[in-house]
């Protein structure tokens, strides 16, 4: 089994990763880091604590992370943002609150606590702004060397970004932490829009979770409608909505479900195309590429697997 550290900015997708590494038999979910972009920090916490709640799993401890890019002094959610992931981040569905609270060691000190203890088992997945996985790596370099690999969702190599022409969301809430975690010399495999925007779910999958008649099939089911009602309206020529994170969990714990093309990236943190992630020019042909860009998925195979994974944990 693969041990997982999911950093989130536990919005709609997140929470769907959330169910994704519960119902895997081959994942130990060690714990969730929260970040910001989605939501905030706090909201983020909240929901990661809420949702493991929903869905049987109280025992998973959440950290907080950083709570906003280190070049700006705060972070608000954007209006964009809160369309797509609704403004308590869980597409305005009520669920309880939780009954715990955030672990007090910061989520920075825990990611490097965990890296030396579990070395090669241990896989990070960060699926908001990089800015506590890059803090992390700038506190104790030394990480790169010991986790097993850093499987991060964000990015667009091959297509545009969603936020401007050129950014990723995740990117571009912290283009200099994005930058820095690529420049680590970490193991780094980026599943991007390329082909997160490929793996989409609709209603008729929905519709099987509400069916079994559970609470966690309810919760699930009513969030994601509110997603998939989103891309409708902000990108109806997809068809459904974009599993972006859970594709990066179930990459970190089978990666042949992607292609790779392994290149150094960099992040433009300045100027126009402030967010986008392109190969470096100067690290092209270096003899080692740290990072490996998903540029291929197998579509079948992963949403497949996305489906009997979490209707397997949503019937309880
Ligand atoms: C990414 O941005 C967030 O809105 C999603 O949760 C996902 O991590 C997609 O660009
Ligand atoms: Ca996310």
């Amino acid at each position: 089994t693969t041990k997982l550290i999911l950093d989130l900015d536990t919005g709609i997708d997140d929470a769907l990763a959330i169910a994704y590494a519960l119902g895997s038999p081959d994942a130990e979910l060690l714990a969730i880091t929260g970040t910001f972009g989605n939501v905030t920090v706090d909201q983020g916490v909240r929901n990661a604590l809420a949702v493991t709640e929903l869905l049987g799993h109280p025992e998973v401890k959440v950290y907080r992370g950083l709570p906003h890019a280190s070049r700006v002094g705060s972070f608000a959610v954007s209006e964009g943002t809160r369309r797509i992931h609704g403004a308590n981040g869980i597409g305005e569905v009520t669920i309880p609150e939780p009954t715990r609270g955030p672990e007090s060691e910061p989520a920075v000190d825990f990611i490097i606590d965990a890296a030396a203890t579990y070395g090669k088992d241990l896989v990070i997945v960060p699926t908001g702004a990089m800015t506590t996985i890059a803090a992390a790596l700038a506190k104790a370099p030394g990480i790169k060397d010991q986790v097993g690999g850093i499987v991060m969702m964000g990015g667009a190599l091959t297509v545009a970004g969603n936020v401007s022409a050129w950014a990723e969301a995740n990117i571009a809430q912290d283009p200099d932490a994005a930058d820095s975690l690529f420049r680590s010399g970490a193991p780094v495999t980026m599943v991007g829009l390329d082909v997160t925007l490929r793996t989409l779910l609709t209603t008729a999958e929905t519709r099987t979770w509400r069916a079994l008649g559970t609470p966690a099939g309810d919760f699930l089911a009513d969030m994601t409608d509110y997603y998939i009602g989103a891309y409708a309206a902000i990108a109806p020529h997809l068809g459904g909505c974009g599993l972006h994170d859970p594709l990066a969990v179930a990459t970190a714990l089978d990666p042949t479900l992607v292609d790779t093309l392994p290149i150094n990236m960099r992040v433009d943190v300045d100027g126009p195309t402030r967010g986008r992630t392109i190969g470096d020019p100067a690290r092209l042909n270096d003899p080692v590429a740290t990072t490996l860009a998903a540029v291929d998925v197998d579509v079948p195979r992963f949403l497949g697997r996305f489906m009997e994974r979490i209707t397997a944990l949503a019937r309880g």
